[in-house]
């Protein structure tokens, strides 16, 4: 089925379907789409429509991981997904991309009446961006079996638990345990993803592989000084915690700049307390999103960051506590996969470079219940997490027709290791 003509339509559907998508949204003016939220309740239902559409059963779990399975059902599963929940504000590509590729290559593997020796199972994840909690990967956590359930008092800015927002959603967290995969039942895990970076659009080529996913560390550092009148206390006398925290944000920066290992770092929320215009700040809560292809720099990097944060706190007689909420190593994808990849790639007259991954996904967690691979789709400008993001229904068309290779290809439900 993959003619030129074919992987256009494919493309031209992927487009409409994710427009429809992006059109679900907290607020009408901007696409915002949390887990848990009555917009993720309908594009789950978006999602598991097209997928009977498709041919596929639909089943939820408890977490919101939208299923949708073909084939066999005694068999072992190969797992194709990403995510459907947004940042704020954000693009309508990010993880929508790969549910609604996996869903047409699933569509068309039924139209041309592919059987298999093994089952596949398309997953929409509710929580890939943690911009709701203070957790992430919780969704894929689960389906991989090591969801903690330490996580279900995590409370979001409303201070709404998750396990308040799991009833909420009509789910039992009791039934969280039940949405783990039997590792000795699947096969592997496989995304498509856009590439929310510039390397395939400067390469001129429309896919890539990736070669692994950075580790990444999150911290909520929060900062406390003395409140204070802003009209009759002298500069020298201030114990100014937002001050301190942007000393601590510019040491951030220059941490990650002197790493040789392509270190980056976000501080990306700050809260400020008072947040009165004319009230000395008197506590500050940020927080730091640190990622590195090496897991040893980004250690060390925490360590430096620790220091400098208590040196700073010193100085400005301030207090400081800096916790870790997040903390996953680099993950690489399997090789065996990153090949079937490539060769699906190149049966469509393109070659696929291969890259490392900055942006954390859901492999990160499914990575380990099985091995992991993922398909980058080049996308405009490298722009992502931003409503500017853009991918072409060309290229996406070429990223449904490499899965449907990808599956055409895999005979038999085993990897070379
Ligand atoms: C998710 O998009 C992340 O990398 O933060
Ligand atoms: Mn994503
Ligand atoms: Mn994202």
């Amino acid at each position: 089925m993959t003619t030129p003509s074919d992987f256009a339509a494919l493309g031209a559907r992927a487009a409409a379907m994710i427009e429809e998508l992006g059109a679900l949204s907290q607020t009408p003016e901007h696409l915002t789409r949390f887990f848990l939220t009555p917009e993720h309740r309908r594009a789950a239902d978006l999602v598991a429509r097209w997928m009977r559409e498709a041919g596929l059963e639909v089943s939820e779990d408890a977490l919101g991981t939208v299923r949708g399975h073909w084939g066999p059902v005694d068999a072992p599963r190969l797992l194709i997904g990403s995510h459907i929940d947004t940042v704020a504000n954000a693009g309508k590509y990010d993880g929508c991309m790969g549910v609604v590729a996996g869903i047409l290559a699933l569509d068309a593997i039924n139209r041309a009446g592919l059987t298999r020796p093994y089952g596949i199972d398309i997953l929409a994840f509710g929580d890939e961006e943690g911009t709701r909690f203070p957790t992430t990967l919780s969704s894929s956590a689960a389906v991989a079996g090591y969801f903690s359930p330490a996580n279900l008092e995590l409370r979001d800015a409303d201070g709404i638990s998750l396990r308040e927002a799991m009833v909420a959603y009509g789910k039992n967290p009791d039934d969280i345990p039940a949405a783990a995969y039997d590792p000795n039942r699947v096969i592997a895990y496989i995304e498509a993803h856009i590439e929310q970076g510039p390397v395939l659009e400067a390469e001129g080529e429309p896919l890539g592989v990736v070669s692994a996913i950075a580790g990444a560390s999150r911290l909520s550092v929060t900062v406390t000084g003395e409140a204070g009148h802003a009209g009759t206390v002298p500069m020298r006398m201030r114990h100014d915690a937002l001050l301190g925290a942007a000393e601590m944000a510019l040491a951030v920066e220059r941490i990650a700049k002197a790493d040789a290992h392509g270190m980056v770092a976000t501080v990306g929320r700050v809260h400020v307390e008072p947040g009165s215009i004319n009230v000395i700040p008197s506590r500050v809560v940020f927080t730091v999103d640190l990622r590195s292809g090496s897991d040893i720099s980004r250690r060390e990097a925490l360590t430096r960051f620790e220091r400098e944060a208590h040196r700073i706190a010193d100085l400005r007689g301030l207090g400081v506590v800096i916790s870790a909420f997040h903390e996953v190593a680099t993950v690489p994808c399997y090789r065996d996969l990153q090949l079937r990849l490539r060769n699906a790639v190149a049966d469509l007259g393109h070659r696929a470079v291969t890259m490392p991954s900055g942006a954390g996904h859901d492999g990160q967690a499914m990575s380990r219940l099985c091995p992991i691979g993922m398909l980058f789709v080049r996308c405009k400008g490298g722009i992502s997490h931003n409503p500017a993001e853009y991918a072409s229904p060309e290229d996406m068309g070429l990223a449904v027709a490499a899965l449907v290779r990808f599956i055409e290809r895999f005979q038999l439900p085993q990897l070379a290791a």
